[in-house]
């Protein structure tokens, strides 16, 4: 049976790059009634240094725009990992089966040690082990994530491979990436050759899902572009990574097909196209920026529906993980 995971690091604000290529597709695939389970992966946050109380807020942050874009925590599971303590169990059986030179060939990890590898936390090195076990301590068949994601979802698969090969079992599933949709990689507003990050030193290049209608407005209308005018078919877009971007995320916003949205919009300057995307875009976040900031008046609640999840994710994981333990031969 098909069973979703993913998860979303509380280390920051979300942006529209984690709405578009994340949370919204959350929303949709439960709505799908398929089984669903998300996680706010506090674990994967330390990797790199985090304020005690900084962590907890964007925790509590992150569960409000889990919420907020539609995941319900009645319909799916919803929790911090540190609170299913079968994750960080069943990664160090995962940091016996990965090899350091598949972890070394990860981009994630050479982006964010940078020229200084030997001063990273080991826990950044290893941060895919931890990542395969979040997926497959649920047997999860589907993860959707943004395209930046593809390569650890294939290092997960590598993972279960060589686990299933070693033991002579055929336990660990082979995991999906779900990298669908018009928005599986969102580009700074600044430069079309850059995703959309919150590590972006320039606050324009994102649009946090925070922010009022009239800064969205304002990065919108101050987005890189060229100088023509939008094509009417999506060929047109090949070399134009700024009006690529555009095109994408109004697509993505709209719940259209790039090819829809070029035949609705095409010839148009991006005088005309800007206010229609910003006006789309405040339509679309505001709602849910109102209810974050709603809920995050309610922090009881939020740490009661963490918890109450993380309950509901353990009656999944402890028996998977006490079948691995049997597997691996741990005396129980
Ligand atoms: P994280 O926290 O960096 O990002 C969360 C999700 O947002 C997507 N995303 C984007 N999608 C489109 N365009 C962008 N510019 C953009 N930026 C971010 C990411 O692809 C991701 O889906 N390692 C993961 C967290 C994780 C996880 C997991 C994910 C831990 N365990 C298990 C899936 C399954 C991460 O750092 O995502």
């Amino acid at each position: 049976t098909p069973r979703v995971f993913s998860g979303i690091q509380p280390s920051g604000d979300l942006h529209l790059g984690n709405y578009l290529g994340a949370l919204k597709r959350f929303a949709d695939a439960q709505n799908k009634g398929v089984q669903s389970i998300y996680c706010m992966v506090d674990q994967h946050a330390i990797t790199v240094w985090q304020d005690p109380e900084k962590l907890r807020q964007a925790t509590r942050e992150l569960a409000a725009g889990f919420i907020a874009s539609g995941v319900d925590p009645k319909r799916s599971i919803l929790f911090n990992q540190s609170q299913v303590a079968e994750h960080a169990q069943l990664a160090w059986i995962f940091n016996c089966v990965a090899r350091m030179g598949w972890m070394k060939r990860m981009t994630q990890f050479k982006d964010k040690a940078g020229k200084n590898a030997e001063n990273a936390s080991l826990g950044l090195f290893g941060y895919p082990a931890l990542m395969a076990a979040d997926i497959l301590i649920y047997h999860a068949t589907h993860v959707p994530v943004g395209e930046d994601q593809k390569q650890h979802i294939e290092l997960t698969r590598d993972i279960a491979a060589k686990f299933n090969h070693d033991y002579g079992v055929d336990f660990f599933p082979m995991t999906e990436p779900v990298i669908e949709g018009a928005a599986t990689r969102v580009m700074s507003l600044r430069d079309g050759s850059k995703k959309m990050s919150k590590s972006d030193p320039s606050d324009a290049s994102r649009i946090n899902m925070t922010d009022d209608a009239d800064t969205i407005a304002g990065k919108i209308r101050k987005a890189k572009t060229d100088a023509e005018a939008l094509p009417s078919e999506a060929e047109g877009l090949k070399e134009r990574p700024e009006a690529r971007n555009l095109v994408n995320i109004y697509a993505a916003l709209a719940d259209m097909t790039v090819a829809e949205v070029l035949a609705e919009n095409g010839g148009q300057q991006f005088s005309a196209f800007k206010p229609k995307l910003s006006d789309l875009a405040v339509a679309k976040l505001a709602p849910i920026s109102t209810e974050m900031a709603r809920l995050m008046t309610q922090p009881d609640e939020i740490d009661a529906i963490l918890r109450h999840g993380a309950a509901q994710a353990r009656e999944i994981a402890a028996p998977i993980l006490a079948r691995t333990y049997d597997i691996v031969g741990m005396v129980r």
